[in-house]
């Protein structure tokens, strides 16, 4: 029995660049702040927990050392998945994070979103021959049809850049890779999990539409905070429904 019980036991990695993010879940999962020696110097943060039958690791990208700001964007976003994926080898991997969206997509401010199909970056822009496609990436994401029933959460294509603001190329770039959710991290994490064949879902919470004229900065502060609260919010129901359901399509998705 206890053998069919720990043969049924998933773990979950859930990644975080922004602390007031990551610090809702982490009280409401009673999440323990773990060390581990493999962080060496870097600023990462990690959190453990215990929910049904998931064990959940949580890791924040942290504070940057000279800045004193959250170390948001790719850079960080890839070495962080990397060392925690590398260590907990999760079932799934999840990045739970705040997106700009689309008027013409018919996002609200505050939504939460699954990404679908696949993760890209719009920000590497590399016109020769091969690299184009390559800089764009497209990365497999996670089959979410179910979860997104389930929990009533529309589905979209996560893109990502460094840069908070739309540039004219940005435009061009995310036309190609047909994205609506405009982020900083998940395509280099996206990157990351190919290599270790492990699933992956975005999970994005809408702060700012980029085609509104409003300045995005603006927009991202007035809204930030509803945008958090739903998003803890969403991701337990989700993880409610993931410790339900082991033999959900989601924990098997080809990468
Ligand atoms: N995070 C929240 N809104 C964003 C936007 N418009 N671009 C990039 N990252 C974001």
């Amino acid at each position: 029995m206890s053998q069919n019980k720990a043969e049924k036991t998933k773990r979950v990695y859930i990644q975080f660049a922004m602390g007031l993010e990551c610090n809702p879940l982490v009280a409401a999962l009673k999440a323990t702040k773990t060390d581990f020696h493999w962080v060496g110097a870097f600023p990462f943060e990690f959190y453990t927990s215990q929910l049904k039958n998931l064990e959940i690791l949580i890791g924040l990208a942290g504070m940057d050392p000279v800045h004193q700001v959250d170390s948001i964007g790719s850079v960080p976003a890839s070495v962080l998945a990397s060392f925690a994926i590398r260590e907990f080898r999760p079932d799934l991997v999840l990045n739970a994070g705040t997106c700009g969206g689309f008027l013409s997509s018919e996002h609200r401010i505050g939504e939460v979103l699954l990404g679908s199909q696949y993760v890209a970056f719009h920000g590497r822009r590399i016109d020769l021959p091969r690299m184009r496609e390559y800089g764009i990436g497209k990365y497999v994401v996670a089959s979410s049809a179910n979860l997104s029933k389930h929990c009533a959460l529309r589905q979209g294509i996560v893109s990502t850049s460094d840069a908070l603001d739309f540039s004219l190329e940005d435009k061009v770039y995310m036309a190609e890779n047909q994205g609506t959710l405009k982020e900083m991290e998940a395509a280099a994490i996206g990157w990351v999990c190919q290599f270790y064949k492990a699933p992956f879902l975005p999970i994005k919470t809408v702060t700012d539409f980029v085609d509104h004229g409003a300045a995005t900065a603006e927009q991202f502060m007035t809204n930030y905070a509803v945008s958090v609260e739903n998003l803890k919010t969403e991701m337990l129901k989700i993880l409610n429904y993931l410790g339900n359901n082991p033999n959900d399509p989601i924990w098997n998705t080809p990468v």
